[in-house]
């Protein structure tokens, strides 16, 4: 009788252990993202590189509503030849517009920051799928190979913000 108990309870304490051992990554997962400090440092670095140690979710643009840099944003936005594939003012050319309420991939900082930093193809890859298609007629190219400092990357941000004409309601996603 004893010893018909301890294998019972046995095995309860495996399926607990296991139950925590495959609760525990939901959990983590869940939480919150940590915070993550831009501080100058990390504003000088490259942009793929401050992709990789960034959590997801808590890029968040360190100049927003500063209309100075968003007038640097937009000299950067030519300057990395953006405006060659997404128009001068971001309404869209052969590629999608950056300026109306649909984005492809969702429209927080952190997502505008890593599509990017990275392109299509390693987003994707990164887990992020499209949720709306606009004139897609291929990938966005890896633009943060040419980017030196990710500061350049949110002063784009900046300007972007600053030009949108969408909805109020889909400035940010
Ligand atoms: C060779 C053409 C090309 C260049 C150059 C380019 N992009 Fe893109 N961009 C694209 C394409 C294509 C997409 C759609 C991506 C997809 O569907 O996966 C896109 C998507 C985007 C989006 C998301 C738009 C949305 O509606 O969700 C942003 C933001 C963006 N690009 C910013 C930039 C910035 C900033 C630069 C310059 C640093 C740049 N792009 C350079 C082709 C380009």
């Amino acid at each position: 009788m004893m010893k018909r108990f301890a294998g019972v309870a046995l095995v309860f304490a495996l399926i607990g252990a296991a139950g925590c051992w495959l609760a525990a990554p939901s959990f983590a997962a869940a939480a919150k993202p940590a915070a993550f400090k831009l501080t100058p440092a990390i504003l000088a670095e490259p942009p793929v590189k401050v992709v990789a140690q960034a959590p997801k979710g808590s890029l968040h643009d360190p100049y927003a509503g500063n209309a100075k840099v968003a007038k640097e944003g937009h000299q950067l936005f030519f300057h990395y030849g953006c405006n060659g594939c997404h128009g001068g003012g971001g309404g869209g050319g052969m590629c999608p517009p950056l300026i109306n309420g649909v984005w492809i991939y969702g429209g927080s900082d952190d997502t505008l920051f890593r599509l990017i930093s990275l392109g299509s193809t390693k987003m994707q890859a990164a887990g992020y799928q499209r949720e709306a298609l606009e004139n897609v007629i291929g990938p966005m190219p890896q633009m943060g190979l040419l980017i030196h400092h990710s500061s350049d990357v949110f002063k784009i941000i900046t300007w972007i913000r600053s030009a949108y004409q969408g909805s109020p309601d889909h400035k940010y996603h």
